[in-house]
């Protein structure tokens, strides 16, 4: 595997083993920076524009300098080329506070640019589900920004993985439905289509609002499957997630993933159901026929 590491300006491809950073980085000291997971499939790097555009409002949400997007394309791009051509691929672009004093205070060094590029499983059709009883912090300094520290992540999704789900769902302090570890959920209630609004501390994520706006142009369309546009909006945590009649995830890796058990329970009849099966084809058709949407 061949990693590219630098900085905002310059940097170059390395081995696996020679691929490294300094160890006061203040990404990996204490969490200081923001990343993107995009997906290559056979080679072709799925929606970078948009990933770019949240790469520079996570950093400047820390308040780190703005990431060079042209060092960062070409930094993805040499990437991809330099590794094999995956079926399915997740290229990672980590962006740090660069190497700084052993506390919270940030240097005032150059920023660390790392892009590296590992095969990635092919997403089981559906999927299981737990909820858990930590929360996303909608009025955290870092609420919506992807950064690096997702120790938070880690530990809901090793419950999830011990309870042999793939996924744990998260409510907001206020006991709103939020987010997964690393995947937003819509419901299906009566035959339309909600997910939290990004005021319940979700990430903004790159799937949730192309679901959003295609869904949306479906629905304008008079297509058959979408009786009503999608909505945004507030939802409290269990009482929807028990009485939703279908529930998907949604992230770059997995695209629009059913969820047919929720903490044991099954979800309508335990199978994919109708919606969101109309969501993933619509989904899947739209983003064949365009690699980077705008
Ligand atoms: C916490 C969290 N929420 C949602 C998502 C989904 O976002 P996207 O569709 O941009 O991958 C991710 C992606 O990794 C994430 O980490």
């Amino acid at each position: 595997m061949k990693i590219w590491v630098g900085s905002n300006r310059s940097g170059q491809l390395h081995t696996e083993d020679e691929a490294l950073i300094r160890a006061a980085d203040h990404g990996l000291t204490v969490g200081d920076g923001v990343f993107e997971t995009l997906k290559a499939e056979h080679g072709t790097v799925f929606a970078v524009t948009r990933h770019l555009e949240r790469l520079t409002r996570s950093a400047r949400g820390l308040g780190l300098p703005d990431p060079d997007l042209a060092t960062v394309r070409d930094a993805i791009a040499e990437t991809v080329a330099a590794n094999d051509a995956h079926e399915l691929a997740r290229v990672r672009v980590t962006y740090t506070a660069g190497t700084s004093p052993l506390s919270s205070e940030r240097g005032g060094g150059q920023p660390t640019l790392i892009v590296a590029l590992a095969p990635a499983s092919p997403t089981p059709d559906s999927t299981r589900a737990i909820t858990v009883p930590w929360v996303r912090n909608e009025r955290s300094a870092l609420a919506g920004l992807k950064t690096t520290s997702y120790a938070e992540n880690v530990v809901a999704l090793a419950r999830a993985k011990a309870a042999g789900a793939s996924e744990a769902l998260f409510a907001d302090t206020q006991g709103r439905l939020s987010e997964g570890t690393g995947t937003n959920v819509f419901v299906v209630l009566d035959g339309q289509i909600k997910t939290p609004a990004l005021s319940a501390g979700c990430l903004a994520g790159v799937t949730r609002a192309l679901v959003l706006a295609w869904v949306d142009a479906a629905t304008r369309a008079g297509a058959a499957g979408f009786p009503s546009p999608p909505v945004e909006t507030d939802l409290p945590f269990l009482p929807t997630l028990h009485s939703a009649d279908e529930i998907f995830l949604t992230s770059s890796i997995r695209d629009v993933q059913p969820v047919i058990e929720l903490d044991g329970r099954k979800i309508g009849e335990g199978a994919v159901g109708p919606v969101t099966a109309a969501v993933r084809d619509l989904f899947r058709a739209r983003a064949a026929a365009d690699a980077d949407p705008r």
